[in-house]
Parts: C-alpha cells; structure tokens; sequence
C-alpha cells in the first residue's frame, strides 16, 4: 500500500513509520520538524533497512501536500502531526486550533482532492479527551468531556472525521491513546521533546541522568491508594501495532467507517510506583519531591480495552518493567 505519515518523525510516528517500512508498504514521510529532528531521518532508515521519501512540510500546506498525494497515489494517511503540550494549549489556544484542528482540516481536503478512490485515514486522538472518567476502566462510549484546550482540540477533529466518513469513500479510524512511554530496542529513537520535558517518563529520565536534581511529583492527596495519580501507561512499541492492526482493519472494509479505539493495557499504576519501578529495573536512583498538583491533572484514568482486543485483534505484550527499562535504555544512550 502507498502509505503518508505526518509528524513522521516524531516519538510515536517514528515507531509506525518503521514497523510499516518492514511490512513493505510504500513510504512517505512529512514532518515539519517543529518538536523533532531531521536525525531521526537516519534512524529510521538504519532501523528498517530501507530508504524513504521525506517532506518538510507543515500539514497545513493543503495545495504541496495534496500533490504529494497524486503523485505517490496515496492510499491511507496516518495522522501524527500536531502540538502536544497541555500547558502550551492553555497558553497558545490560537495556534493550537490552528495546528491540530485546521490542519487536520486541511490535510483532508488534499486527500479528497488527490485521491478519488477509498481513502483510509488513522488520526492520533487522545484519552485526554475523556476529561476526568466517571466510570473506570473508561470505555469508547464514555462521554467526552476535555478539561483543556489540547483536548478539545482533539475532540474537534474526532466531530469533523465522523461527519467526513458519513459521505464519499472515507474509512477512518481514531485512536486514542493513553499514556505511551518506552522506545526502539535499538536505543535509537524514542521521546525526544525539544524543551523541558512535560510528560513522567521524560522528566524521570532527565533526573537520572543527572541533568534535573529532582524530579517534581505533582499532587500527593490524590484519592488513591498512594496519594499520587494513576495512568495507564503503554510502551510504544505495542501502540506501535495498535495502528498497524487499524490499517489491516480498515483496508478490509467495503463501506464507509467512522470508528474510535482506546490503545492501553487496561492497567493503571501510580506516579510513585513508576518511580519505585524505575529505579529498581534500571538500577538509578530518582530523587523526588512533592509538588502542589499540576493545573488541571485528573486523578485516575485507565483503559478499557476491550473493544480494540476484539475488533483490532491487538493486544499489547510489554510488561510495566520492559517499559521502563526501554525507557532509560534510549535516554542512556541518547547524545543530543
Ligand atoms: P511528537 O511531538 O513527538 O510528534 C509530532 C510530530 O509532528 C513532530 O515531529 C512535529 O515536528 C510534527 N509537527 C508538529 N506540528 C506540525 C505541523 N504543523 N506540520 C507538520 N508536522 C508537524 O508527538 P508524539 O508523542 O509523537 O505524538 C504524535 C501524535 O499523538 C500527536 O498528534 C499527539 O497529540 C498524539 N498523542 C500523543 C500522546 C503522547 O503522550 N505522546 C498521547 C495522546 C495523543
Ligand atoms: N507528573 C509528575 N511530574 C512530572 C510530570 C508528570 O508528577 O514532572 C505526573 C502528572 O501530574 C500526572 C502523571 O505524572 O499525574 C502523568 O503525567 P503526564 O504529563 O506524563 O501525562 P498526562 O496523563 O497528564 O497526559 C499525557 C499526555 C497527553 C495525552 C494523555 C493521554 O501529555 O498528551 O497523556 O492520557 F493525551
């Protein structure tokens, strides 16, 4: 299949894009590197073994993009570009919107005039869409309730692709992910965020390398059996499948699909017990502090995954500790 990554190379594209690229399918890759590196270029060639077409590109260059897509008769997109920051979605609504939602927009009005024939599309949702789950673990049908401007966004191109996928020959899928942390085996690639580090994993890695004293553990009154929050964490490699098992669904089916799946494990841990884990599987030592909690931070959200398990026939396989182990493993290694 003629296959379009965007935000290709970034943390969680990089992965797919590799796993496609060793299944055989036709390649090509758009970026603008706003959150990545052109070096990662390299990596996924030297992973894969195999050379692929690159675009510097925003998403938002419908008219460059649908050419892309005319001229490598581009089949299916798999949607990864976007701004991710939950902190600078409260701070640059604006720009959010316009990345995420309107370049989502855009990048499906190249594909409906580039391509006329049936049109598969896998969008990079988010279980921040849920807002804070009043049932656990949280189902497809939970209603959406986003509590910051990145999730909105999210929710706002979930609303544009399921009125898309009701006319012309669209089959589309959401995933939403949970928390994915964890990187290549090789050590090569993994999540690389250009600033100071938002998410767990990254800030837990900067303390164990010694470029952070403390790591700074917001909220310890949360409801829980420790006091800090829990989340559903998923190594990247397994979320990875999540969308290669999405496109085998999707290339299968004959009439229109809108479709949204949860990719977790369907377990939740603690911030505490991530660290406790970290040290011990990889032998540091991660100085913590507690810190008043962070704006807008839910206590627990965990997946049900069912629905993914039965229709995608996915299910992950990393166990709490290959992931954490996988997660130092790429930051030990890491030089730039
Ligand atoms: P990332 O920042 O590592 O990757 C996104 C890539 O998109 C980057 O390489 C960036 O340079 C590129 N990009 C950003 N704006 C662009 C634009 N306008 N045009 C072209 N390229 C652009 O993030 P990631 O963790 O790989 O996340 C990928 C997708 O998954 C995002 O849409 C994100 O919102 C979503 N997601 C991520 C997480 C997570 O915790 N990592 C959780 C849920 C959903
Ligand atoms: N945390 C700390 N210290 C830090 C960083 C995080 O204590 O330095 C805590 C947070 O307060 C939270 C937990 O670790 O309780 C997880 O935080 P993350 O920022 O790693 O993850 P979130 O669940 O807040 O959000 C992430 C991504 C979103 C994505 C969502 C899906 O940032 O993009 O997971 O569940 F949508």
């Amino acid at each position: 299949m003629n296959i379009l990554i965007t935000g290709a190379l970034g943390y969680i594209g990089s992965h797919v894009a590799v796993k496609i690229l060793k299944e055989n399918h036709n390649l090509t890759l758009l970026d603008n590197l706003a959150n990545s590196k052109i070096s990662n270029l390299k990596k996924i060639e030297k992973i894969s073994g195999k050379k692929t077409d690159f675009y510097k590109l925003d998403v938002r260059q419908e008219s460059s993009i649908k050419k892309i897509i005319e001229k490598k008769n581009i089949e299916a997109i798999f949607h990864f570009a976007g701004l991710k920051s939950v902190k600078n979605s409260e701070n640059y609504p604006q720009d959010y919107f316009d990345v995420n939602v309107n370049g989502s927009k855009s990048l499906l009005r190249a594909f409906e005039k580039g391509r006329a024939g049936k049109k598969i599309f896998i969008f990079s949702s988010s279980a921040t869409i849920y807002g804070n789950p009043k049932l656990l673990p949280c189902k497809e049908t939970h209603k959406e309730q986003p509590t910051n401007i990145y999730g909105k966004t999210k929710k706002g191109v979930e609303i544009f692709l399921k009125k898309k996928a009701a006319k012309g020959n669209w089959k589309i899928i959401s995933l939403r992910y949970f928390n994915p942390i964890g990187s290549h085996p090789s050590g090569l690639i993994g999540d690389n965020p250009k600033g100071k580090p938002e998410n767990l994993l990254p800030a837990i890695n900067k303390v164990a390398k010694g470029k952070e004293k403390e790591l700074l553990i917001f909220g310890s009154d949360y409801p829980t059996f420790d006091g800090t929050a829990i989340r559903d964490y998923i190594h990247v490699e397994d979320l990875a499948n999540g969308h290669l098992s999405a496109l085998k669904y999707l290339a299968k089916k004959r009439k229109n699909v809108y479709d949204v799946f949860n990719l977790g494990t369907g377990r939740g841990h603690s911030v505490l017990e991530i660290v406790k884990n970290f040290e011990k599987v990889n032998k540091v030592e991660i100085p913590y502090k507690f810190f008043p909690k962070r704006k807008g931070d839910i206590a627990i959200n965990y997946a049900n995954v069912s629905k993914a398990n039965s229709f995608l026939n996915w299910e992950t396989k990393k166990s709490l500790d290959q992931m954490l182990k996988s997660t130092w493993l790429y930051e030990k290694n890491k030089t730039n």
